[in-house]
């Protein structure tokens, strides 16, 4: 007799086929995606990829035009109270009353979610602590600050422990502290088990975070795998190398492709190399004492971590479109982290 081995569980979260249209325009166009119980899904994507579209239709608060999705194994269009009663959401439209103060917002949700009293009181402290909020507790949430708005946002979704929880854009807009401390909370949830998929814009967040990545570009997915597959598809750091000397192009090409199995790239108007490299600094060190052998003088160098434009360039051979205004004045150290000038 054969013994059936047990069905794999289920996915946290599954879409298949996800289409949306906005009068003419194709937000999505047929989205997959799948999170096993308890990992990060990282969807990545330029502005107006279809990120927060998608991420709507998974919290219930649209419907799609075709396609289904499940979350935490109830139907999003058969059973929304169901997926709802399992769902943490915070994002970029998620709403934080401004009169409340800040303990006060933390405790009416914790309150809706069904926690006693004291639960609720210790719920909503524990979270001013740990999202440094402890200052702007007592103040209403109308006076804080951009950054303090989307901690105070993301504290909401996570008051009750959900099973799956989504975020839309976490870190857009945050400073590299505030940044760091939702990076913190994330792994700390999926430590305890907790399913997550977050949308971001940059690709060294999913790196750090995410178990699996999908690449989204106008409402489709144009990669998925790892944080590791898709580096190896897309290469490593960008080795970036200025040479003045117009002699010196020919050889300083060569010496660049050489360097592993990605081309260089050359920009005649600046003089500019750039290549994608497996072992950085190495790499960095052996091109420099050549060039210094050839007497070649370099003007600039950089090693910098890939952002999205790289992988765009590599998976569409177009950059993305340009990203968001950043909503708050610190956040510009955020957004330039780890990108190229
Ligand atoms: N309510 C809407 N009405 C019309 N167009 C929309 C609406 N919501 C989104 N779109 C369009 O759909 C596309 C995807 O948007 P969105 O899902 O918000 O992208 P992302 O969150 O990745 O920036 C964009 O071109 C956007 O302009
Ligand atoms: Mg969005």
């Amino acid at each position: 007799m054969m013994t059936s081995r047990p069905a794999p569980p289920a996915p946290a979260i599954r879409a298949e086929g996800l289409v949306k249209r906005f009068g003419a325009k194709q937000a999505l166009a047929g989205v997959d995606l799948e999170a096993p119980r308890g990992t990060v899904l990282g969807v990545l994507g330029p502005n107006g990829a279809g990120k927060t579209t998608t991420v709507r239709i998974l919290t219930t608060l649209m419907r799609p035009d075709a396609g289904r999705a499940e979350v935490a194994g109830r139907d999003v269009l058969a059973d929304p109270e169901g997926v709802r009663e399992h769902l943490g959401l915070s994002g970029q439209y998620a709403a934080v009353d401004e009169k409340l103060t800040g303990r006060e917002n933390l405790y009416l949700v914790a309150r809706l979610y069904g926690m006693g009293r004291r639960a609720a009181r210790r719920r909503a402290d524990r979270l001013l602590g740990e999202f440094r909020l402890e200052e702007a507790a007592d103040r209403p949430s109308g006076t804080f600050s951009g950054g303090m708005r989307r901690r105070l946002d993301l504290a909401g979704a996570l008051v009750a422990r959900p099973e799956v929880v989504v975020l839309d854009e976490p870190t857009t807009g945050l400073d590299p502290r505030g940044r760091a401390d939702t990076w913190k909370a994330v792994r700390d949830l999926v430590g305890e088990g907790t399913t997550v998929l977050l949308t971001t814009q940059y690709l060294e967040e999913a790196d750090q975070l995410a178990d699996s990545i999908a690449v989204i570009d106008r409402g489709r997915v144009i990669a998925r795998g790892s944080a590791a597959q898709l580096k190896a598809r897309i290469g490593g750091e960008r080795l970036t190398l200025t040479v003045a000397d117009p002699r010196a192009v020919a050889p300083v090409g060569e010496l660049l492709d050489s360097l592993g199995p990605h081309r260089c790239d050359h920009d005649p108007r600046t003089g500019r190399f750039t290549v994608a490299v497996e072992h950085g600094a190495h790499s960095l060190e052996y091109a420099l004492s050549l060039l210094r052998g050839w007497g070649v003088t370099v003007r600039d160098v950089e090693l910098a971590p890939p952002t999205l434009d790289d992988v765009f360039l590599e998976l569409t051979g177009g950059a993305p479109p340009p990203g968001p205004v950043p909503a708050e004045p610190d956040a510009a150290a955020a957004l330039t982290t780890g990108s190229r000038a």
